[in-house]
């Protein structure tokens, strides 16, 4: 595949009447400083009011990058360690992004009135084109953890042409089963709503080892001001649908897809297999994750187990995540290959491939593979890839 080159494109801007060239470069750069610490907006939509923060200017016939949190979380507390990271950096400034945040749960949000009716995790993806059509974006790439991958993947199904690629990270496009409810409920007469979002968040053993992390989002979430509105973001999230998706058919995602899985994630069927007395060898998120894969098209879906990883990958491995966003982009087409740091490449030739669940490899491409000499795999992000990193 021919090397892509980053081309700048400035605009002309008009001075403003009496305005010096110096001083019109001074306004902008203060714009840009403005624009790069991000700008909050709210607009309205069919289903209330929705918040999103916009960081970067939006860069001509690229993307935008749009991102959606999971329960218990706002986009900074999801996002933050990940686009903060430094070899981000060199991603990011490519693209302009936008962080929504789920009704309520925006910093300050006030406590929805009693009997409010939260929307579904449905309605909050159809609010997704009013954020567009006020910014005037015409395509996304979505990035989501688990309630909010779910929200992009359905976004994803209803607007197929305004979706260039999603990640999505420890999704669970299935309904909650007859036992889930059983756990769930189980759990609930035990366990306090943070307690249980702590549980859908983190692993039993990310959380019973108390890392430094793991104490700080448990005050973050036990004392938080709006966790009303967070247990009805919880509901909403309990009462899914499934997404239905379907190999070959017509439910499915046309995009590329990166499909990321902590290989110590959380899953709430834990619990009830618990309870059933079965023994879990092989975690059951992972095993949800391969179902995902196996009914996403092959062709434009990577997949990635990530060693060393409980629930939320992108705030305890932000590093691991980066570079497989670096490749998916660069696979899309949007990052040369000269954009990839010397750490990256060195980090890539330590990446190792993992047997598939069947044991089947010749399906699977791994990223050392596809990545010997630093370049990105030749055409499109196909093939289904299975990396353990
Ligand atoms: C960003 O640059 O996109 C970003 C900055 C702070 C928090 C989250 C995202």
């Amino acid at each position: 595949m021919a090397e892509l080159q980053e081309v700048q494109i400035t605009e002309e801007k008009p001075l403003l009447p009496g305005q010096t060239p110096e001083a019109a470069k001074e306004a902008e750069l203060a714009a840009r400083i403005l624009l790069d610490q991000g700008q909050t907006h709210s607009v309205e939509t069919p289903y209330g009011s929705v918040t999103f923060t916009v960081y970067g200017t939006p860069k001509p016939k690229r993307p935008a990058i749009l991102t959606y949190h999971d329960v218990g979380l706002n986009y900074k507390s999801c996002f933050q360690p990940l686009f903060q990271f430094g070899d981000m950096q060199e991603i990011i400034q490519n693209f302009v992004r936008v962080h929504v945040d789920a009704p309520g749960m925006e910093e300050g949000a006030p406590v929805f009135p009693l009997g409010y009716q939260y929307p579904s995790l449905d309605q909050l993806a159809d609010m997704i084109p009013c954020i567009l059509q006020y910014l005037n974006f015409s395509t996304v790439i979505g990035v989501g953890v688990g309630a909010g991958a779910y929200i992009l993947s359905r976004y994803a199904l209803n607007h197929p042409d305004t979706v260039e690629g999603l990640v999505l990270i420890n999704i669970d496009p299935n309904a909650k089963g007859w036992m889930d409810w059983a756990a769930h409920k189980l759990t609930g007469l035990t366990s306090s709503v943070s307690e249980m979002i702590l549980g859908h968040l983190f692993s039993q053993e990310e959380l019973s080892r108390n890392s430094e992390l793991i104490q700080k989002y448990r005050n973050i979430i036990t004392h938080a001001p709006n966790l009303e509105n967070i247990e009805l973001y919880w509901n909403s999230y309990n009462n899914r649908r499934d997404l239905n998706f379907e190999r070959g058919g017509d439910i499915t995602l046309k995009c590329p897809v990166m499909l990321v899985v902590g290989d110590q994630a959380p899953h709430e069927d834990a619990v009830g297999d618990q309870l059933w007395g079965i023994k879990n060898l092989i975690p059951a998120s992972y095993l949800l994750q391969v179902e995902c894969n196996s009914k996403l098209d092959p062709t434009q879906t990577s997949f990635l187990k990530m060693a060393d990883s409980g629930g939320q990958p992108q705030l305890t491995q932000p590093g691991k995540l980066t570079e497989a966003f670096k490749y998916f982009l660069q696979g899309m087409g949007y990052m040369a290959s000269s954009c990839m740091t010397r750490l990256s490449r060195s980090r890539t030739a330590s990446l190792t491939s993992a047997a598939s669940i069947d044991g089947n490899r010749s399906r699977s491409r791994t990223l050392s593979q596809s990545s010997e000499s630093g370049t990105l795999p030749s055409g499109p992000p196909g093939h289904t890839m299975e990396v353990s990193c």
